[in-house]
């Protein structure tokens, strides 16, 4: 098996946070081998001896994070993506008469290919709300909604600009207005505080595997009108089994078949890693790194960020002279230095920046250091000179 990426005499520099961090705390590595070390706690089944309860205590973990409740309402999924299918087409189900719908040109394909599928079935009517300066706020959504408007779809956060929108006018305008409002928080949770008990989202989606620093394969939404969305998934849940529908109640209503108890664990240890530490700290250290790597990168001739000033720890790019696959490719073989490159699954947002063309994200974690950042510095320095790029003017 090939061990990794690049040069295996050269540390390994991972600016690749926002698709999925690492390393993951050592609370998180321990937790999940012990939960493995035990039977899984099964409630309504059987009780393993000695194992805990994490789906429970994971769950109330999350409420508490995100002051959020009740813990019930709190729901585990694959990932972001798992969420937000299940949301947006339970939605739709639900609502039975076709409708329009809105979204945003920051999103990822998570929320724009659902939703252009369900246009093409002719389920939906959508319009896409441009960006301003990076974000789309409630005035531009208002100018988009007519009179069957039923649902609106977008990010917290972009995972190419770093740009945090302002939800709370936009929930509460949409909540006064019965529209459902579904926030992708997949960038956010875990990088800046959320606190939703103020904030009326219909649902709010969050990932395991980025900022939250669980594995891969953990996810999940919580939601404030459980009635709103439609039961597109039946199974085993271990309660009710004579009864031949889907239970009702919450959390069975919308998670069947055998939880994913090591991603789970992994969650509640990566929420407790962040509280240990403090989500504002957490927040500061991202900043004072992610501003760092904006200033070094600036007064590199040849290269173009697209954010310079981004709220989430996330810095896209492109250097004159070479692809920016290419250029990828050369930062992980030759320096160990590994970002993202192309269209970051926000193909809407290229055409807007870079003409189409995609670009290097770099993106950190609290795990990052200074000195992580001076070294990528210096080979993205490297492979701009070798790319011939032009010196810039005075
Ligand atoms: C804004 C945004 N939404 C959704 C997703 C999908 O997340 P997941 O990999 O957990 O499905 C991502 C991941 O890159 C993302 O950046």
């Amino acid at each position: 098996m090939n061990s990794g990426p690049g040069d295996a005499q050269l540390p390994l520099i991972y600016l690749n946070n926002a698709a999925t961090s690492w390393p993951k705390p050592a609370v998180v590595l321990k937790e999940v081998a012990q939960c493995l070390r035990h039977p899984f706690y099964e409630p309504g089944r059987t009780t393993g001896d000695g194992a805990a309860d994490y789906p429970a205590t994971a769950r109330d973990a999350l409420a508490e994070f995100f002051h959020a409740g009740p813990p019930e309402h709190v729901i585990f999924t694959q990932n972001a993506t798992d969420a937000l299918n299940l949301l947006i087409h339970g939605f739709v189900k639900k609502t039975r008469t076709p409708f329009h719908a809105i979204t945003t040109d920051l999103e990822h394909n998570s929320v724009l290919r659902p939703l252009t599928a369900l246009e093409r079935d002719g389920a939906v009517r959508l319009s896409v709300v441009p960006f301003t300066d990076f974000r789309v706020d409630l005035p531009a959504i208002k100018k988009t909604i007519c009179e069957d408007t039923r649902l609106i779809v977008m990010t917290h956060g972009s995972n190419v600009l770093g740009s945090v929108q302002d939800i709370r006018p936009i929930a509460e305008y949409l909540h006064a207005n019965d529209i459902f409002f579904i926030v992708d928080g997949a960038q956010t949770a875990g990088n800046i505080p959320v606190d939703l008990s103020d904030i009326p989202v219909g649902a709010y989606v969050f990932t395991g595997h980025k900022a939250l620093f669980g594995i891969p394969g953990i996810g999940g939404f919580f939601i404030t009108e459980p009635d709103a969305i439609a039961i597109t998934r039946q199974g085993g849940t271990g309660t009710d089994s004579r009864v031949p529908g889907q239970p009702s109640e919450m959390p069975m209503r919308f998670e069947a078949g055998t939880p994913n108890y090591p991603g789970i664990a992994s969650l509640l240890a990566g929420l407790r890693f962040i509280t240990s530490i403090g989500q504002d700290t957490i927040m500061r250290k991202n900043a004072a790194l992610t501003r760092g790597l904006v200033h070094a990168l600036q007064k590199i001739p040849g290269i173009t960020i697209y954010n310079e000033n981004p709220d989430l720890p996330v810095v896209s790019f492109n250097i004159a002279g070479i692809d920016n696959h290419k250029a990828g490719f050369i930062l992980a073989r030759a320096y160990n230095v590994i970002t993202r490159t192309g269209f970051h699954c926000a193909p809407l947002v290229h055409e807007r920046i870079d003409d189409g063309e995609g670009c290097i994200r770099a993106s950190l974690s609290c795990l990052n250091t200074l000195d992580d950042c001076r070294t990528a510095v210096d080979a993205i320095r490297e492979v701009a000179e070798s790319a011939g790029s032009p010196v810039r003017p005075d």
